[in-house]
């Protein structure tokens, strides 16, 4: 029996180049997903459907099982951080570093750090390997602008071209994962549904070796 099947999709960045992975895997969606306001859509697939959400939301609604299937980026997969999801494939999308970074040329201070970022657990488990101290600060974007403000020593983000850290007088300093996007499943529905599931991820395989 063919079973009902979610794949939830990051909206922003990673979502144009994820559309054309899918299409190899045969799934189209059945109208623009960019130009509607809908969050869920149809497909050429009667039983398979979209949805288009926040990449932080991703993880979310793939461990509880309200979708299937998604695709997210590593660093947003790191502070997650389930052990119900499982990553059967590297996309090889939105391919980035996840590092620390500072003013340039800054001396840090050698007792406890402020560190700026939305990875919170990430920066937590990073700085607690190495045994340094830090009171790490929540932000919601824009991290560049902490050291420049004074508000922290050290920042946890994106980096790609570098261009963002230049603009804002920063320097890349420690290298912390190389990051692209993942297709994550949870345990459960890669046991339940995996007649229906692999096949996609293997169409998808294909796709990102074709594209290598
Ligand atoms: P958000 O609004 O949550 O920042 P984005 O669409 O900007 O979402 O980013 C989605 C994912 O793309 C991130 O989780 C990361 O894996 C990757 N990414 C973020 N910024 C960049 C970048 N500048 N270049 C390449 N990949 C990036
Ligand atoms: C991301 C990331 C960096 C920038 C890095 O920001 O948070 O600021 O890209 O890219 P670069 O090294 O090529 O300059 P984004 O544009 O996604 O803004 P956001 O704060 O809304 O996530
Ligand atoms: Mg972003």
């Amino acid at each position: 029996m063919t079973q009902p099947l979610t794949i939830a999709l990051s909206k922003g960045r990673i979502l144009d180049d994820t559309l054309p992975l899918l299409a190899e895997a045969g799934i189209h969606p059945a109208e623009d997903l960019k130009k509607s306001r809908k969050l869920i859509f149809d497909t050429n697939h009667e039983h398979i459907k979209l949805v288009v959400i926040r990449a932080t939301d991703v993880p979310t609604y793939v461990e509880y099982g309200a979708a299937d299937l998604g695709v997210a980026g590593k660093d947003v997969l790191m502070e997650y951080n389930s052990t119900n999801l499982c990553e059967p494939l590297d996309l090889n999308i939105a391919t980035c570093r996840l590092m620390t970074a500072a003013l340039k040329d800054a001396e840090l201070p050698a007792g406890r750090l402020k560190v700026a970022t939305k990875f919170v657990n990430v920066a937590k488990r990073y700085f607690a390997e190495q045994g340094r101290q830090v009171d790490i600060i929540k932000l919601y974007g824009g991290m560049e602008l902490a050291p420049i403000m004074g508000l922290a020593d050290l920042i946890v983000d994106i980096v790609d071209t570098g261009n963002t850290l230049k603009a804002n007088g920063l320097e890349p300093c420690e290298l912390i994962a190389p990051i692209s996007s993942r297709l994550v499943a949870s345990r459960a529905s890669m046991k339940v549904k995996y007649n229906q599931i692999q096949p996609i991820i293997d169409q998808m395989a294909a796709a990102v070796e074709r594209q290598r």
